[in-house]
């Protein structure tokens, strides 16, 4: 199988890290593109006419995309144990907080680098910049039982959202205010999979 990707792309980060948290990553070869909202640049517009990453080819099931399908995927073929039959839904749910976060995130990126300066919106970056940051206090106060329980596609997500934070929005320092998940993010930081694929 091939994966395009882009090593600062938290959401083809989170598929590499489910890869690799099943033991899997062997079985496929990364390939780097560059592409942004207005311009699919290498991205394979032939395998996912949206033009976006991740996009994994040559899978059983035949080209696969978005990052939530990949990852259900590589559930599914490995018998990975990243969606918990008995928590199922809470961590769908917290899968799609964090992707949220992501998508606001990469939203933020992208109109600092693909508008001019004088088209950038201080309003709609502050909007993308308000839902994380009520996400992260949501986590903050009622998020104790998610962060603790058993090690699944959420965590991956989370992890890789936070650090896309601290790649690209460092200006914002989401730790401050958010002293439980600043710790928790420095546990998971410490796994094997984070590490060989933290954004630099
Ligand atoms: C970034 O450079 O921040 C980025 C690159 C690819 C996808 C998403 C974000």
């Amino acid at each position: 199988m091939k994966l395009y990707s882009n090593p600062a792309s938290p959401f083809a980060r989170k598929v590499i890290v489910g890869f690799s948290e099943v033991n899997a990553i062997d079985d496929v070869e990364v390939i780097n593109v560059i592409g942004n909202p207005v311009d699919s640049g290498d991205i394979p517009i032939t395998e996912n006419p949206l033009g976006k990453l991740p996009t994994l080819v040559d899978t059983p099931f035949g080209t696969l995309y978005d990052s939530r399908v990949i990852t259900r995927f590589i559930d599914h073929h490995y018998d990975g144990g990243l969606y918990p039959s008995s928590t199922l839904f809470e961590t769908l749910k917290m899968e799609a907080l964090a992707d949220g976060i992501m998508d606001a995130a990469v939203l933020m990126t992208y109109e600092k680098r693909v508008r001019s300066e004088d088209k950038q919106s201080e309003v709609w970056m502050d909007g993308q910049w308000i839902k994380i940051n009520r996400s992260l206090d949501a986590l903050e106060s009622k998020g104790k039982e998610f962060l603790n329980s058993s090690f699944n596609i959420a965590h991956i997500a989370l992890g890789s959202a936070l650090d896309y934070l601290d790649f690209r929005h460092s200006d914002r320092a989401w730790r401050s205010g958010h002293p439980k998940l600043n710790e928790w993010s420095e546990v998971i930081s410490h796994r094997p999979s984070m590490i060989a694929t933290k954004p630099a």
